[in-house]
């Protein structure tokens, strides 16, 4: 297995403090983050409200790891190309809100950006997988999407596995990346199931020191 990717959620942080909280797992060797979780919310697709692009733009000049949006929004078909041309380095949109979704990745690959597709724990993966080659990342939610701090939902792993099962015999190329719930005593079980990225936000941001969190994290995800 390759090393596992970490990417911390700035949901659990301090919104008051987003720079410094940043720059907690932006340190040198195990204790950086690989990317940066922001999770985009509109207070429609989902019923919780966060922060949009203007947020993600000075995001994105006050650090150098990859940002990786999840954009929990209605209509990421007209919105989801702004945080590419901002420069994000994965822009990820909900199946159950885009209206193209294949358009959409073209679009969101053609601005620079990696295109990710997510699912929502009671979204079967079956209908979908004929467009997932046209993703870079599969973003498979393990909790329902709004809030942090939610308890793991192990039957995602299904979708998990089936997903590993066709990156690995060739049939797709994609990051399988899960999110909701993780943290020390659910991680190597979605590891087990062949997830490459974890998204984190309690156990990283409700940690003590948040750099360390994220190599504990990743070193129970390598074992
Ligand atoms: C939830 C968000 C997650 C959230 C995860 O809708 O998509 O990224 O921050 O938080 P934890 O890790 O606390 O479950
Ligand atoms: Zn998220």
């Amino acid at each position: 297995a390759h090393r596992p990717l970490i990417a911390p959620s700035i949901l659990s942080a301090d919104f008051a403090r987003l720079g410094d909280e940043i720059r907690a797992v932006a340190g040198e060797g195990d204790t950086r983050a690989d990317w940066v979780h922001v999770d985009v919310m509109d207070a429609h697709f989902v019923p919780n409200l966060t922060l949009g692009l203007p947020v993600v733009q000075s995001l994105i000049k006050a650090t150098d790891v990859p940002i990786d949006c999840h954009l929990m929004i209605e209509n990421p078909d007209k919105w989801a190309i702004g945080y590419a041309e901002a420069g994000a380095y994965n822009v990820t949109v909900h199946v159950e809100a885009a209206h193209d979704p294949v358009a959409l990745a073209k679009n969101l690959r053609a601005a620079g950006a990696k295109a990710g597709l997510s699912i929502k724990p009671n979204t079967p993966i079956e209908d979908h997988l004929d467009t997932l080659k046209h993703y870079d990342t599969l973003l498979v939610m393990s909790v329902e999407p709004g809030f942090g701090g939610q308890s793991f939902i192990e039957g995602v792993l299904d979708k998990v596995r089936t997903a590993r099962r066709l990156v690995d015999t060739g049939h797709l190329k994609l990051v399988v990346e899960i999110d909701g719930g993780i943290n020390a005593d659910t991680i190597e079980q979605a590891a087990e199931a062949g997830v490459d990225c974890f998204v984190a936000g309690s156990a990283v941001y409700g940690a003590e020191d948040p750099g360390k969190a994220v190599a504990a994290l990743r070193e129970q995800a390598a074992r």
